[in-house]
């Protein structure tokens, strides 16, 4: 429940990156040693591809909210059900990680965000068979993967695919020789992920270009590690701030990873700072239009489009959005019309007429992103704003609702019992 139009000031601290967490946690599994991993952010798709390590028979030991050790010493298992990959997409990264540390993987196909369009994984599918592994999708939708031994192999892909990259470089890790990934993805938790496995002994270089270089080793070994700040929670309270209005620190960021977010912003009139490793965003009165295309990095990130629309929303004149990422993305605005926003979508094309205000209403959170975007119109309306389906809203955002509140948010939590039933606060 949000009372909107309250102004943010203050400070805001980013919490590790969840795309980066939920490739990095199933690849501790590629050393038979532990590993301590730090700054996992504590959100519900961490927590899931942390059961599946239990599920697999590696040792989990919770130092605190953001801290593990992974000991996958003793792990005998490389089956993951359905019932564990329901919950997210990233799941079918343990199909790299398995197949890398056993040669073999049975894994459920995956569920996750839904923008109501395919979300295939036949460049994956084609990363695996060129290392050498035979691939079956059985009765039951479990892809099951097997090799005698993986071997490196050029692999050019056919689109740039964040997934498709990293489940790559989690099977190439420990293959016999040499695997070039072209048209890499080069998404900052690709470069993270590299950077962990190279902390356990791999040899990977050129994470961050689109040419990857994986030479194989026969073993890696345990290492301590620190996951990087989350690109997309940071850009989602930079966007608040700016439609809310008022003047928030973002702290703990890699500002060069939110260039194309502060460019954006800055073209909508709002003041951006950067420091070293903080962004101070303000923001007084409407903002101006601007244009987006989304595009794989370092282009402006899809996971930012939905909050984008909301500022939009509001801004001065006609702003045009272009998803280039994903075949469809805007199912969420519905909800927004419904608080009084402008917008007409043509299939990758939004066409948003800005208005002066938003008004509360009640709506749901589609998918984690469109949710993230639904709080910052509950923030920016006149009035009251319940927000439906916050569970997908918790997979990527570490206690949001505190967060916003600590600068001066009027949002809270409730549990509903039933449907249009009695509501109260949880
Ligand atoms: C990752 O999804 C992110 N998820 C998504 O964020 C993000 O939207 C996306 O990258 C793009 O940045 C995680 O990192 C867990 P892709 P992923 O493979 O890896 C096509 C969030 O909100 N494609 O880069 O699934 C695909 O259809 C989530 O945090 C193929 O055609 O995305 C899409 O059009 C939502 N064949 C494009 O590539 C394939 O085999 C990019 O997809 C794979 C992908």
């Amino acid at each position: 429940m949000i009372n909107g139009g309250k102004k943010l000031c203050g400070k805001i601290d980013i919490s590790g990156a969840k795309n980066a967490a939920v490739a990095i946690i199933p690849a501790a599994i590629l050393c038979e040693d532990v590993c301590r991993i730090e700054n996992i952010p504590k959100i519900s798709d961490s927590a899931v591809m942390i059961k599946i390590l239990h599920s697999l028979g590696a040792g989990v030991r919770v130092i605190n909210d953001n801290t593990v050790e992974i000991d996958s010493t003793h792990m005998n298992c490389h089956t993951v059900t359905y019932e564990m990959t329901k919950h997210l997409r990233a799941s079918y990264y343990y199909i790299g990680a398995l197949l890398g540390r056993f040669g073999k993987a049975r894994v459920a196909m995956p569920g996750g965000c839904n923008f109501g369009g395919v979300r295939p994984i036949d460049q994956h599918i084609k990363g695996f068979k060129l290392l050498g592994a035979s691939i079956f999708l059985d009765e039951d939708a479990i892809v099951d993967a097997s090799a005698d031994c993986l071997i490196g192999s050029p692999i050019y892909l056919d689109t740039v695919s964040v997934g498709a990259t990293i489940n790559i470089m989690l099977a190439a890790t420990r293959a016999k020789g040499l695997t070039i990934i072209e048209n890499a993805a080069k998404e900052p938790h690709i470069v993270d992920l590299a950077n962990f496995l190279n902390s356990m002994g791999a040899d990977i270089r050129g994470a961050g270009t689109d040419v990857i270089k994986i030479r194989g080793v026969d073993r890696l070994h345990g290492c301590t590690y620190s996951i990087i700040p989350d690109q997309i929670e940071a850009g989602t309270y930079m966007v608040a701030a700016a439609a809310a209005g008022g003047d928030v620190l973002i702290n703990n960021v890699i500002p060069k990873h939110l260039e194309s977010i502060s460019a954006k912003l800055i073209e909508c009139g709002i003041e951006v700072e950067e420091f070293d490793d903080s962004i101070l965003v303000k923001s007084f009165g409407r903002p101006m239009r601007c244009n987006i295309k989304t595009m794989p990095h370092p282009g402006f990130p899809t996971d930012l489009q939905p909050q984008m629309a909301v500022l939009l929303s509001i801004a001065k004149g006609t702003s045009i959005i272009n998803e280039g990422v994903w075949d469809s993305r805007f199912r969420y605005v519905d909800q927004l019309i419904r608080m009084g926003a402008s917008i007409k979508v043509d299939g990758k094309i939004a066409v948003i007429e800005g208005v002066d205000q938003l008004k509360g209403a009640q709506i749901k959170a589609d998918d984690l992103r469109a949710g993230a975007a639904m709080i910052i119109a509950g923030l920016v309306a006149k009035g009251t704003t319940e927000i439906d389906n916050v569970i997908y809203i918790d997979r990527g955002y570490e206690d949001v609702v505190e967060k916003l509140s600590s600068v001066g948010a009027d949002i809270r939590r409730v549990t509903v019992s039933e449907p249009s039933a009695s509501v109260s606060v949880g």
